[in-house]
C-alpha cells in the first residue's frame, strides 16, 4: 500500500510517500529554515504562506522521484495536530484535496505518533510494545507504545521543551536558529565539567521534567560572564549545557524502562539527534542490556516520511478522516 504523506506542522513542508508502513519510496523537503534564520526563530504567518507555495510542486516531486503516478497512490496522510495552527490547516487541505482527487482515503496523523513512528522506518524489526522518549522543538514526552496506535505518557516537561531549551541558550551564544545543532557541535571541543549546572528537584510525578531552571542558568552564566569582562569558554558552557539536560533526560527514561520492564528503548524528535544524549543513552542500555533505537538524523526532524510510516498503521486500525477533516494547534498524543 503507497501513502502518499504530508506534512506541514512547523517550518519544514514535506510530502513522501511510504510502502505498507516501512519503506520509503521518496522523502521530499522544502526547509524554511533559512528564512526563519532572519527572525531568530519560526514566524508562523511566513511558515503558512510558505507551506501554501512549496506543497503542492512538492507533491509532484514526490511522485516524479518516486517513479509512481497519481493512480499508484492508495491513501493520503496528513498531520493534522499538534503544531502551528496556520501551518498544519495548509497540510489538512492539501491532504483532504489530493484525498478526494484520487478518491483514496484519508487518513489524520498525530505529529508525535509519527516521529516515534520513524523508528519503524530505520529498524525493520522493531515492533510495540516499546519506551520511547520524544524530544522536539515543542514536546519531551516519555511515552508507552503499548502498540501502533496506543500509547500512555509516562512523563512529560513542567515548562519548556528540551529542544525549546536548547534553541534558546543558543540564541543568546548567536548561534543561529534552530541553535540545537549548532551548540551539539560547539560542544565537542569543551569540557562537560567546567561550568556547574543545578539539579533540578521536581515533586509529583518522578519522571517528569524541567528545563527552564537549566535554561536560565546557562542564560546567568553567560550575562554575568560578560558583565564581568570574563571571557567565556563557550564550547564548555555548550558541553556543560548539553550533559545537564541528558542528565535530566536520561535517569528518568531508564527508570520509565524499569517500570515497564521493556528491553527496548526507542528515542525521538528532533533533539534525538544530539549527540550526548545519544552517547549516555547506548552507555546506559549496554549497562541494562536494553536493545536501542535510535533513527538516522535526517529522520529525527520532521519528515513526510514517518507520517506515512505512522499512516499506514493508523489505517490497519481503521482510522479515517472526513472532509470535515481540522487542524488542531495541541492534542495529546494518547488521544490523537
Ligand atoms: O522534531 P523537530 O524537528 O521539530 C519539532 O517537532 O519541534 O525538533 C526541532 C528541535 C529544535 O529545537 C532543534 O534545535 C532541535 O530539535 N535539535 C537539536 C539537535 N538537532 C536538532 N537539539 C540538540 N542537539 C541537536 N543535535
Ligand atoms: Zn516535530
Amino acid at each position: 500500500m503507497n501513502i502518499l504523506s504530508v506534512e506541514s506542522s512547523c517550518d519544514e513542508t514535506a510530502v513522501a510517500i511510504v510502502r505498507d508502513g516501512r519503506e520509503v519510496l521518496t522523502d521530499c523537503i522544502a526547509s524554511q529554515v533559512e528564512l526563519h534564520k532572519l527572525y531568530g526563530g519560526v514566524v508562523p504567518e511566513i511558515a503558512s504562506r510558505k507551506h501554501m507555495e512549496a506543497i503542492y510542486a512538492l507533491a509532484d516531486q514526490a511522485l516524479d522521484t518516486a517513479k509512481l503516478t497519481r493512480k499508484d497512490v492508495d491513501a493520503v496522510a496528513v498531520t493534522y495536530a499538534p503544531g502551528l495552527i496556520g501551518a498544519v490547516l495548509v497540510g489538512v487541505n492539501f491532504a483532504k484535496a489530493a484525498a478526494m482527487a484520487l478518491d483514496v482515503p484519508l487518513i489524520p496523523v498525530h505529529h508525535i505518533r509519527g516521529h516515534i513512528a520513524a523508528n519503524y522506518l530505520a529498524y525493520p524489526e522493531l515492533e510495540p510494545p516499546f519506551l520511547c522518549l520524544v524530544v522536539s522543538g515543542g514536546h519531551s514526552l516519555i511515552v508507552d507504545v503499548k502498540s501502533y496506535t496506543e500509547f500512555h505518557i509516562m512523563g512529560t516537561t513542567r515548562d519548556d521543551a528540551a529542544g525549546e531549551s536548547f534553541d534558546k541558550v543558543a540564541r543568546v551564544l548567536g548561534m543561529p536558529y534552530p541553535g540545537g545543532s549548532a551548540l551539539d557541535k560547539c560542544a565537542q571541543s569543551g569540557d562537560d565539567t567546567k561550568y556547574a549546572m543545578p539539579h533540578t528537584k521536581l515533586s509529583g510525578n518522578p519522571l517528569d521534567f524541567s528545563f527552564s531552571g537549566l535554561k536560565t542558568a546557562a542564560l546567568n552564566l553567560i550575562h554575568t560572564t560578560e558583565q564581568r569582562g570574563e571571557e567565556l569558554d563557550i564550547p564548555s558552557l555548550c558541553a556543560s549545557f548539553s550533559k545537564a539536560v541528558s542528565d535530566m533526560l536520561v535517569p528518568r527514561t531508564m527508570e520509565a524502562l524499569r517500570q515497564t520492564g521493556y528491553k527496548k528503548l526507542a528515542i525521538a524528535g528532533g533533539v534525538a539527534a544530539n549527540s550526548r544524549i545519544r552517547r549516555d543513552f547506548k552507555s546506559e542500555c549496554e549497562k541494562m542490556g536494553v536493545t536501542m533505537y535510535a533513527p538516522p538524523l535526517k529522520l529525527c526532524g520532521d519528515n513526510g516520511a514517518m507520517i506515512g510510516s505512522q499512516g499506514y498503521y493508523e489505517y490497519l486500525a481503521g482510522k479515517r478522516a472526513g472532509q470535515d477533516l481540522n487542524a488542531f494547534a495541541t492534542m495529546s498524543i494518547e488521544v490523537g
